[in-house]
């Protein structure tokens, strides 16, 4: 009998030795335990022992018994421990990894823009209008003082649809469609897409604008250069030298040409790419409204008068952004666009 006990014993040692899991251990202690196992048999066989051997051997069986339990307790033990372990490492997070980049929409420059000046003119107390894109003659000319014979209403420059409307060519009827609703006084500015049949390196035939207008009594031609002065030292964060040239628009009169110190080599270099050596860059087109305008608002031009201007986004957004070629603007490249932040636009997460 103590050699059977032996024996069971050093095979269960050696059994489990070579168990790697909780399920393997389960099997091995049913394989002993169990109600067949060899443990259980040895139980059995000790009442065909003689009564003299019959204790001792009992009692050895017993402690080899508790030695498997403990054993077998031990073992799950220290298998659940390094399961553990193991689990514990996979789940670990590195908190030295650098972050994941996050990727953000951005503004387009020019909409970007747009929100500036917009932003800008807003606090000078202007709102903002819109107006249709497929406009109608009366409203694209005949309102705004442009003459049947005007070389503007040419079919090479403007694409007209076949029941006579058009693509409006510039957001100036939005001032009348203003007059119209609002009445006197008033201060509008209307951003948005105008159209005219022009594509070259410097021409697109989509582009953008900012239309603007202020109406009231015994407004002066002051008023209206210290509101474009002022914009565009907000605009561009520095107060830039600007010089206003006498021009020609038929909606206003007199008319003039807003002109602002090139913002790449402020006039010191002669090959300049931006001002090609002028010094000076043409940014706005404005004057003081035109009395016929007025009237077509149905507004009294012996009562009030105004100013508008008409202020090109695209060519603002390029000079802010040192963009240097219009068609990027509306090429749709992404990542050309996005480096634009580095000259500070402003990035929206969504
Ligand atoms: N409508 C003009 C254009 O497209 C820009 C402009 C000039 C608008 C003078 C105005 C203005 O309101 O007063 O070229």
């Amino acid at each position: 009998m103590p050699l059977e006990i032996n024996q069971v014993r050093a095979s269960f040692f050696e059994a489990l030795n070579n168990i790697k899991s909780l399920q393997e251990l389960d099997e091995l202690r049913v394989k002993f335990t169990g109600k067949k196992g060899d443990l259980t048999l040895l139980l059995r066989s000790l009442g065909k022992l003689p009564p003299d051997e019959r204790r001792q051997a009992g009692q050895d069986v017993n402690n080899l018994r508790d030695e498997i339990e403990n054993a077998i307790a031990s073992m799950s033990k220290k298998i659940r421990d390094s399961e553990n372990e193991k689990q514990e490492i996979q789940e670990r997070i590195d908190i030295t990894l650098p972050g994941r980049g996050r990727l953000s929409g951005a503004f387009h420059p020019v909409i970007q823009t747009m929100h500036e000046i917009a932003n800008i003119m807003q606090g000078l107390g202007y709102s903002v209008a819109s107006g249709p894109e497929i406009e109608e003659e009366f409203y694209n000319f005949e309102c705004l003082n442009v003459p049947k014979w005007h070389p503007a209403r040419d079919m090479q420059d403007t694409f007209y649809f076949p029941d006579g409307k058009l693509l409006r060519t510039h957001t100036s009827p939005v001032q009348i469609r203003s007059m119209l609703k609002y009445g006197a006084p008033l201060r509008i500015i209307c951003p948005g897409k105008v159209y005219r049949r022009d594509n070259d390196t410097t021409h697109s035939p989509m582009f953008n604008q900012m239309e603007g207008l202020l109406i009231d009594k015994d407004v002066p031609f002051s008023q209206m250069k210290g509101t474009m002065s002022e914009m565009l030292n907000a605009f561009f964060g520095k107060s830039l030298k600007s010089r206003f040239r006498a021009s020609y628009f038929p909606f206003t009169e007199p008319s003039m040409e807003l002109d602002i110190e090139c913002v790449e080599c402020s006039g010191h270099d002669e090959h300049c790419r931006v001002c090609h050596g002028t010094g000076w860059l043409e940014v706005v087109g404005m004057g003081m409204v035109h009395p016929n305008v007025i009237r077509a608002g149905k507004i009294d031009p012996d009562e009030y008068n105004g100013f508008a201007f008409g202020i090109g986004l695209d060519r603002m957004a390029m000079l802010k952004y040192g963009i240097s070629d219009l068609r990027l603007l509306f090429d749709g490249n992404v990542s050309y666009l996005n480096s634009c932040f580095n000259s500070g636009l402003e990035e929206v997460s969504c």
